[in-house]
């Protein structure tokens, strides 16, 4: 694949994927129809605005900062203590996808990567948790 072509290109690269992120923790955290997605997170937001802005440059394509320093570290194991139930999979994605839509990210790849998210959202829920 061509370096431009990765979605970490397409999006806008660090400073963009910093407001989406941004974005999707201040919709989490002031909308009453996150409330069940806001309660299962630490009352400091700030860390995993973090980890997550790290988390999707790596994915994305930029820089690996985020795996290499940890070694082994599974976006899918990191969830393993965490319940995440049909519903609270739902809201995190409606956040996201409005987080993506009102930072002007491109529908194109806005749906590309939404599609890979719904699938890791998915695999995360657990029914019977
Ligand atoms: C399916 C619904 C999801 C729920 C309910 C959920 C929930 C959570 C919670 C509760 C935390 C820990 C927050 C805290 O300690 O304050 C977390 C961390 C995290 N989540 Fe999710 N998550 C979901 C999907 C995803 C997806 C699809 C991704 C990746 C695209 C993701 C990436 C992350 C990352 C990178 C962290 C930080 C891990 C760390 O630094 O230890 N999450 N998530």
């Amino acid at each position: 694949m061509d370096a431009q072509t990765l979605p970490y290109h397409r999006i806008g690269g660090d400073a963009v994927i910093a407001r989406i992120v941004d974005r999707f923790y201040d919709l989490m955290d002031g909308e009453p129809q996150y409330a069940e997605l806001r309660a299962i997170h630490a009352p400091d937001l700030a860390p995993m605005r973090a980890s997550l802005t790290g988390f999707l440059i790596a994915w994305l394509g930029g820089p690996q900062d985020w795996f290499t320093d940890r070694p082994g570290a599974c976006v899918m194991s990191a969830h393993g203590n965490i319940r995440v139930t049909p519903e609270t999979a739902r809201q995190w994605l409606d956040a996201m996808a409005r987080a993506f839509a009102e930072t002007g990210v491109g529908p194109d790849v806005a749906a590309m990567v939404g599609e890979a998210f719904t699938n890791m959202a998915q695999a995360m829920a657990r029914r019977d948790s």
